[in-house]
């Protein structure tokens, strides 16, 4: 049997497993997927069955949702991630939201920039009417996304991107600031180097209309930031996108730019581009030698080229809605290996969050993970032939690979409770907490079990600490507990915010694509702070950012995995 925490057991049950003639078991659904991926390879198919379901079934390794879900079915489609074109004309506009309803339905995310849509009001000369603007056709895209739901188990996810220089980017900026308005949405504003230029400086900034390339307003551009920050400090919408960021670190910009990401954050993508994750569950690559816990590198190494091989064949084996997906994705094959259970990582290895000490491992994990992705990747060209686009790519002409990216920090909201770990980079949330969400109506009480683990084995579990625990979620006002545990033990909204940014600096370095991290603030940060946050992220070179600050919306479902 696996080794499946009760939580695990409950979301494979109630989303994953298929029910047929009779209900899969875990080791069913971890077989079917492994069968289905290995059907790609032309020799050795039951070694690398055997190696795919162990990795799985070890929680080692696990793909993104739709691939745990639909490997071997009919039409399954494996990936989570899409980016669809939105064009200024009706037929376009309804087009993409018809092809958005066929991905959700089958599992996907899509992201979208409504920025080449005329502005509300402006002239439509066919019908010698008014346009609705890019808000009204997010909250139709919204609306159809809440009644295109996956047999009750997924709905849709979307990322709608206004460009800071749009028309009605006033309007977008306070577009969910009615918190039942664009429930279906994550939104981000498509930031520039250029604005953030005109920031710095105070200087004004334009706003043009997209149709007729003429300036419909100018303010200064300290207006227009502080109103993105007094919304986001209220609701912690919007995010930011750094299209500059992303596009200079593009390795197909000769094929043009990007203009949007997934629903996340983590998969820059083109026009319908699509990508397929899957994480590495780092509690699961340690080794316990005599004295203490250290990373054992060459599991991960291993773990590491086993994975990339299986998301290089999941392309392989994908079925796409659209043959314009189909396309670009067998064109360009990106891939996003990532990492889940780094909290949990760094607990075993006791090394506070918050510390240089664990920011340096950081870049250490992800250097490692980055250069052995692309040894995997390379040894895939080699036998299987490099990614069709690879010659208009900034790796021709030296260096083989086989996927245009091969690396992404998804936040594995559903996939980090299957392997019973911490989501993707995040700290613990708190050391226990109410739960809302797994499973329709039900509430449950959690502790997390690293940290009982590591109390009882100092002899410090006790009824007492355990009642405390539960009424506050944290240790910080624990008598007796030793500074260095307490350090240790520090959640999210105890983490100062440059610590959490830092992280995904640290992360973001060595990710080819992009890494999504919520940066959890406690209910009294303020408008100052949110502002420096974000200010900080474009000087990182962050590709996004998200914040969100504690009880800012009612419908908070405790734990950070967002769209459940
Ligand atoms: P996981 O594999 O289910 O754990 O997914 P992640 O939380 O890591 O999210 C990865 C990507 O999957 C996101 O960026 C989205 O593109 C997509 N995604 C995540 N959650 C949902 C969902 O509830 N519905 C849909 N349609 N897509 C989702
Ligand atoms: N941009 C990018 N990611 C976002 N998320 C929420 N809003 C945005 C946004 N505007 C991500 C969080 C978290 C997940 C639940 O959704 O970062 O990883």
């Amino acid at each position: 049997m696996i080794d499946l925490s009760s939580n695990a057991r409950q979301i494979l049950k109630a989303r994953y497993l298929r029910q047929t003639d009779r209900i899969e078991t875990p080791e069913d659904l971890f077989k079917r997927v492994a069968k289905h991926i290995a059907t790609v390879e032309n020799v050795n198919k039951n070694l690398w069955f055997d190696r795919f379901y162990k990795v799985m079934r070890n929680l080692e390794f696990l793909p993104n949702s739709p691939t745990l879900m639909n490997a071997g079915l009919p039409n399954g489609q494996l990936s989570a991630c899409f980016v669809l074109p939105i064009e200024d004309n009706l037929n376009a506009i309804f087009t993409t939201l018809k092809n958005a309803a066929l991905i959700h339905h089958n599992g996907g995310g899509t992201g979208y920039n409504f920025s080449k849509i005329r502005p509300k009001d402006d002239l439509i000369s066919s019908s010698e009417g008014s346009s609705a603007g890019p808000v009204s056709f997010m909250k139709i895209y919204d609306t159809a996304t809440e009644y295109v739901k996956q047999a009750g188990k997924r709905r849709g996810a979307n990322m709608g991107i206004l460009n800071i220089n749009h028309s009605d980017i006033e309007e977008f900026i306070s577009s969910k600031s009615d918190l039942h308005s664009l429930q279906n949405f994550n939104i981000s504003v498509g930031i520039t180097n250029d604005f953030m230029y005109a920031l710095e400086k105070d200087k004004d900034w334009q706003l043009v209309n997209p149709r007729t390339n003429k300036v419909s307003k100018t303010l200064s551009a300290k207006k227009l930031w502080d109103s993105i920050i007094e919304q986001v400090l209220k609701t912690g919408d919007p995010g930011l996108i750094f299209l500059d960021t992303i596009n200079q670190n593009n390795p197909l910009n000769k094929l043009g730019k990007i203009q949007s990401t997934n629903p996340c954050g983590e998969v820059p993508l083109f026009n319908y581009e699509s990508c397929n994750l899957g994480s590495i569950n780092l509690k699961k690559m340690v080794v316990q030698n005599s004295t203490n816990i250290e990373i054992d590198w060459k599991k991960l190494e291993r773990t590491i080229t086993i994975a990339i091989r299986f998301l290089d064949n999941v392309i392989s084996c994908n079925y796409f809605v659209l043959p314009q997906i189909q396309e670009i994705t067998l064109s360009n094959r990106k891939i996003g290996l990532g990492v889940m259970g780094w909290a949990e990582l760094l607990i075993m290895l006791e090394i506070p969050y918050a510390s240089n000490k664990a920011v340096e491992l950081a870049e250490t994990v992800m250097k490692f993970i980055h250069e052995k992705s692309y040894n995997a990747s390379q040894l895939l060209a080699k036998k299987r032939g490099c990614f069709p686009s690879w010659k208009q790519s900034s790796f021709s002409p030296h260096m083989l690979l086989r996927n245009a990216t091969c690396n992404s920090i998804a936040p594995t909201g559903s996939i980090s409770i299957i392997a019973d770990t911490s989501y993707a980079i995040e700290p613990l949330y708190a050391l226990a907490y109410k739960r809302t969400g797994i499973l329709e109506n039900t509430t449950q009480m959690e502790i997390n079990a690293t940290f009982v683990d590591k109390m009882k084995s100092l002899g410090l579990w006790s009824e007492q600490l355990h009642s405390e625990i539960i009424e506050k979620g944290s240790i910080q006002h624990v008598k007796n507990i030793p500074t260095h545990l307490k350090n240790l033990f520090k959640t999210s909204l105890e983490i100062s915010w440059k610590y959490h940014l830092l992280h995904q600096r640290a992360f973001q370095r060595y990710t080819d694509n992009a890494v999504s991290k919520t940066i959890n603030l406690p209910n009294t940060t303020t408008f100052e702070e949110v502002s420096e946050i974000y200010k900080t992220a474009w000087k990182y070179k962050l590709k996004g950012i998200t914040i969100y600050r504690n009880g800012s919306r009612d419908n908070q479902i405790l734990q950070l995995c967002g769209f459940n």
